[in-house]
């Protein structure tokens, strides 16, 4: 299949990419976060499609994306006034809420689960493509399983070209990781932490949510954490110091950082924005390895160090450099 790049500046590709996902198919849309893999809400055989073009797990389940704050009523039940809350200070805009999935809403969508992940996006281009689709849509991130999140249409070719319909290109995305999701269940917790920090939302709802880290053993609140996640085939590998870095890795690899530090390492900008498309880059440069210089700034950033920490912590897919031990 070619898989057509429509233009998100020009109102007929946006039509275009609705009538495709009104007639079942899959097509990749921008958001502020990162773009996404959309299917319409209630086909059950596209949000199949999507589980087998991402090499995604069934039991991963999906957020639901709405254009408007107010059809979150469509998909979800026994709405609590905290989300309702949350979402006038946060929607449209990058933070997820888990709530109780309405009847209406397939099972496949929550792998099964009695809740539902759903958020507003921000970008009004892509709101107006849900609202010409007709019904909320079904958006895992538009990589393959395992892979950084795109953040750009090139990302996505990358990963799902050739498998997919369309991507509606609006260019970069401008906060680069991931919603924060946090659950409002039982238990309110962050179970994936993002730019909405728990600070934020403490200032809606009274009190800091705990950010519940998980690991593969352990039953987590939002099954997606337990898979590996946002990692390059580059090992990458946090370091406190430079010193860490063998003199013989100077020129073979990569070192990430929030400031500029000189000579004679290959180094770049680290940043929410950027650091997906360096994973991607030091892949495409066959990079021995992505050292991440973890300075007070970025200790102190809980989302940025939830996608380092599970970089970090996978093991590289395929041994493509051949040095690699
Ligand atoms: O920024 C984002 O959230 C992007 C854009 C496209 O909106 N989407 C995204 O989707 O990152 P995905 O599928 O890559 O990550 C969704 C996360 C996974 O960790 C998943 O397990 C969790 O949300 N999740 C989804 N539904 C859930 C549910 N009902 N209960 C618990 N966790 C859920
Ligand atoms: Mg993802």
């Amino acid at each position: 299949m070619t898989t057509l790049r429509l233009d998100a500046s020009k109102p007929d590709d946006i039509e275009r990419a609705a009538s495709l996902l009104r007639e079942g198919k899959l097509v990749a849309i921008p958001t502020e976060t990162v773009y996404g893999l959309a299917a319409r809400i209630g086909d059950e055989r596209a949000i199949e499609q999507i589980f087998q073009v991402k090499g995604r797990p069934h039991d991963n389940p999906l957020i639901v994306h709405c254009a408007r704050i107010e059809d979150i009523e469509r998909v979800a039940t026994r709405i609590p006034p905290i989300a309702w809350r949350l979402f006038e200070r946060f929607a449209p805009g990058p933070l997820t809420l888990i709530l109780e999935r309405a009847a209406t809403v397939p099972a496949v969508v929550s792998a099964g689960l009695p809740t539902v992940a759903v958020r507003v996006p921000s970008p009004t281009v892509t709101c107006a493509l849900i609202e010409r689709v007709g019904e909320a849509v079904v958006a895992p991130s538009a990589n393959r399983s395992g892979r950084p999140s795109p953040t750009t249409a090139e990302h996505v070719f990358e990963d799902l070209g050739g498998s997919i319909a369309a991507v509606l290109d609006a260019g970069r995305c401008s906060i680069g990781i991931e919603s924060t999701v946090l659950n409002v269940v039982g238990t309110i917790a962050i179970v994936r932490p993002g730019v909405v920090t728990a600070d934020d939302i403490a200032e809606v709802i009274g009190f800091q949510p705990p950010i519940v880290e998980a690991s593969v053993q352990s039953q987590p609140i939002a099954p997606g954490m337990k898979y590996r996640h946002y990692a390059p085939a580059t090992p990458v590998i946090l370091i406190e110091s430079l010193d860490e870095i063998p003199p013989e890795m100077y020129c073979d690899s990569v070192v990430l950082a929030t400031k500029p530090i000189g000579q004679p390492w290959v180094a770049r900008l680290l940043s929410h924005q950027t650091l997906y498309d360096e994973f991607r880059r030091a892949d495409h440069e066959q990079r021995r390895a992505i050292y991440v210089l973890l300075t007070p700034d970025v200790r102190g950033d809980d989302a940025l160090m939830n996608r380092l920490r599970k970089a970090a912590a996978s093991a590289p897919t395929t041994d493509t450099h051949g040095s690699n031990q």
